[in-house]
């Protein structure tokens, strides 16, 4: 298959009725030197898909989107890694906005409603050189067409605008998207993306609640991401601490 909206994005795209992660595959098969930047691995049903935090990611067979893309994304520096997932994020963001408002990206790289139902995620993996980055593997699980869910929390764009959606056509938009802001990266436009990242960005500006591990609950707001993707969160007493996504929780 190969996408007809995009430059270098989807010129090959690998279909696999079924496989362990794409993410691992993708890795695998670049390594082997069987993809190419703009590579792209869909599956309909993944057995062992891996979310972030070492978490499992579950999707119902043939319902969803499931992807992962070979990037090779030398011009960043290590430490601007975070603006690869702000790109990554945006483009998910502009591609679902089509179809329903309300659509934010959550620190750091889920995909939510404005409620917080998580409609999908992102997995990014980054092989580091010797010079800064090598290649990226970009992995996407969205919800789309499933409707039951086995626990609370997530949704699916179905759920949302009340309709099925077609699939390969959400895909292509957001593949487009992807190159789109790839592309404006690459042209170093960091500021514009830092901006709009914010500007899409679930609670940003808004009190809300959140931990830090073994620690208790305390209520703050988003005042900002940083450059290298840190949360930067106001307490009441009007102290502004920074976090790695390790570091806080959100409740
Ligand atoms: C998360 O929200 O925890 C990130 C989920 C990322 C899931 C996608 S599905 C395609 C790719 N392959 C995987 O094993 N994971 C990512």
């Amino acid at each position: 298959k190969i996408l007809a909206n995009t430059v270098f994005l989807g010129k090959d795209v690998k279909y696999l009725t079924e496989c362990h992660s794409t993410n691992d595959m993708a890795a695998q098969e670049y390594k082997n030197g069987h993809l190419i930047e703009g590579s792209i691995i869909i599956t309909d049903k993944q057995t062992k898909g891996r979310g972030q935090r070492g978490n499992r990611w579950y999707s119902e067979p043939g319902k969803n989107l499931t992807f992962s893309l070979v990037l090779t994304p030398c011009f960043l520096d290590v430490s601007q890694q975070f603006d690869l997932n702000r790109a990554i994020s945006l483009a998910v963001h502009a591609a679902l906005e089509d179809y329903v408002k309300g659509i934010k990206v959550k620190w750091p790289n889920d995909i939510v409603y404005e409620n917080g139902e998580k409609i999908g995620g992102i997995l990014i993996e980054n092989t580091l050189g010797q010079r800064g980055m090598e290649h990226s593997i970009v992995g996407i699980g969205l919800n789309i067409n499933q409707i039951d869910f086995p626990f609370p929390g997530p949704v699916s764009m179905a759920i949302l605008t009340g309709g099925e959606l077609d699939r390969d056509e959400l895909f292509k938009s957001i593949i487009h998207h992807i190159e789109k802001e790839y592309t404006l990266l690459k042209k170093g436009k960091l500021k514009g993306l830092r901006q709009s990242f914010n500007q899409h960005l679930y609670r940003m500006d808004q009190w809300a609640s959140y931990q830090e591990p073994g620690g208790k609950q305390f209520e703050a707001k988003i005042v900002d991401v940083n450059a290298e993707g840190k949360l930067l969160l106001k307490k009441q007493g009007g102290e502004i601490k920074h976090y790695t996504f390790k570091e806080v929780q959100f409740l």
